[in-house]
């Protein structure tokens, strides 16, 4: 297979630069000539750059934030945000899934907004998950507080929920983060800067991450049953095509969308779930978007 060539040379961010996907697109935006700052607790020695972060807390994603910013230039041509922590694990977990996997992208992409601005403009890619949509029982008050940046709040409100807490922990992540991307991508700070924010929908996808999983007596059970249409787990080397793609220019009139590239699992569980008409409840503010919008 021919590698997609993001066509705007340049300095790209990526994070979860040390492991699995974000280490693939590392490595193919390298191999294109790129500059690369990689973004991760460990180091690889592999990258151009590499700022050592613990997007777990405040203080870690601001001064990986800001050290990217010193490092670029202030000028993303594009970020590619990887860096994420799976369903498995006790104790202090939940919040580690919460804070890493949402607030370690969101916060990190607000820091970087006037960089990828200027980057003639840039483009950004968030890691999703098909989580976000084949994980059930997810509560909504979680995935709100989350976006509402709550993280004790998003917590509370899964504290019920036992052995599977975790799984749901991670899906709420995701759901936010898809639902971020979609609000964010559209606002004039973001399109209207000429950003193209989109997000990319892995499904299970065999990586350190997924391998943790399937060691695991509980999860590795779930991920086995796992159905997947295609058969077999994806390689991240495709995923990491996937988001150089969405790095090109061909991703232009691409804007707050949710690639899903799962092998099938989210058609075959959710087949009717969408695409669906605008709900009635829905007129009012889809009426007022249209009276406001139109083609610039
Ligand atoms: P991975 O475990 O191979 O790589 C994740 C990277 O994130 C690691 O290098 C790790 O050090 C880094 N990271 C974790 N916590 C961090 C922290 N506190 N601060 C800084 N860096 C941290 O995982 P993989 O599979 O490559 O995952 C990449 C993204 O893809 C994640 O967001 C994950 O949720 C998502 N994803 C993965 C799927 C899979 O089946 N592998 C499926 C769907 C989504």
């Amino acid at each position: 297979m021919t590698a997609a060539v993001p066509t705007r040379p340049g300095t790209y961010a990526v994070t979860g630069s040390a492991s699995g996907i974000g280490r693939a697109t590392a490595d193919l935006l390298r191999a294109q000539g790129h500059s690369v700052i990689g973004v991760d607790l460990h180091t690889t020695g592999r990258l151009d750059s590499e700022v050592t972060a613990d997007l777990a807390t405040p203080a870690g994603r601001s001064a990986a934030a800001a050290q990217v910013l010193d490092i670029a230039g202030g000028e993303l041509a594009g970020a590619i945000l990887a860096a994420g922590v799976g369903p498995v694990g006790g104790g202090r977990h939940p919040r580690l899934i919460a804070e890493v996997n949402y607030l370690g992208a969101v916060e990190l992409l607000a820091q970087w907004q006037p960089a990828l601005a200027a980057g003639r403009p840039g483009k950004a890619v968030v890691i999703a998950s098909n989580s976000a949509t084949t994980t059930p029982l997810v509560p909504g008050r979680a995935v709100r507080a989350l976006l509402a940046g709550d993280v004790d709040k998003a917590l509370r409100a899964t504290r019920l929920l036992g052995p599977g807490r975790p799984a749901v922990v991670y899906a709420a992540s995701k759901i936010a983060l898809s639902r971020w991307v979609r609000r964010t991508a559209v606002q004039p700070q973001w399109a209207g800067a000429g950003i193209r924010l989109n997000a990319l929908a892995p499904g299970a996808v065999l990586t350190p991450l997924l391998q943790q999983q399937l060691d695991d007596p509980l999860e590795g059970k779930a991920v086995r049953r796992f159905p997947i249409p295609v058969g077999g787990f994806g390689a991240p080397d495709s995923l990491a095509q996937w988001a150089c793609f969405m790095l090109t220019d061909a991703a232009d009139f691409q804007c707050g969308s949710i690639v899903f590239v799962d092998g099938g699992t989210d058609a075959l569980v959710r087949p009717d779930d969408w695409p669906r008409p605008v709900p009635a409840r829905r007129l009012p503010g889809y009426l007022r978007t249209f009276l406001r919008g139109g083609t610039r």
